[in-house]
């Protein structure tokens, strides 16, 4: 076994975990944070994606120990005092989700490509995603969602330069 210590959504966490525990597992089996969820075994999918020390990664592609030390972000992590992010009311104000399955990877991996390029295109934001799987939408409205961020239209139902984007 080995020691590690992770703050993960703002707490920190002292633990003993098996070397070949993946991340994705300790998040949800050990903390029970169940907002990152698995989507399949082939490390395709992102729906695990989470934030780790400041970039997004596919929990399923880390070991726990290796976030031993580091800051994890989760998808539960994003809200503050029950206040979505504006990605978060952007997904919901333009649809941009049906079963949510891949809605908590979608996110973070959004949020990674907002901070890294603030004003995104369209192609620039379907590029970012395309480690990301979503099996219901179809992708345009992931699309406009954070093309409305970006354009700091969130939550407004303002029409923005995404509506323009098609398939
Ligand atoms: Fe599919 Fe991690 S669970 S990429
Ligand atoms: Fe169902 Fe994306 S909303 S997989």
């Amino acid at each position: 076994m080995a020691h590690i210590s992770v703050t993960v959504d703002g707490t920190v966490y002292e633990d003993e975990v098996e070397p070949r525990l993946l991340l994705v597992h300790y998040l949800r089996d050990r903390l029970g944070l169940t907002g990152t969820p698995i989507g399949c075994d082939t490390s395709n999918c992102g729906t695990c994606t989470v934030e780790l020390d400041g970039a997004s990664v596919k929990s399923c592609t880390v070991l726990a120990v290796q976030a031993d030390g580091g800051v994890v972000t989760t998808v539960q992590g994003l809200a503050k005092d029950g206040e979505w992010t504006d990605l978060q009311r952007a997904f919901h104000e333009r649809h941009a989700l049906q079963c949510g399955y891949c809605t908590p990877g979608m996110i973070m991996a959004a949020r990674d490509l907002l901070r890294e390029n603030p004003r995104p295109g369209p192609d620039e934001v379907r590029k970012a995603l395309e480690g990301n799987l979503c099996r219901c939408t179809g992708y345009q409205n992931i699309v406009r969602a954070v093309l409305a961020v970006a354009e700091g239209k969130a939550a407004s139902g303002e029409r923005t330069s995404a509506q323009e984007v098609t398939a």
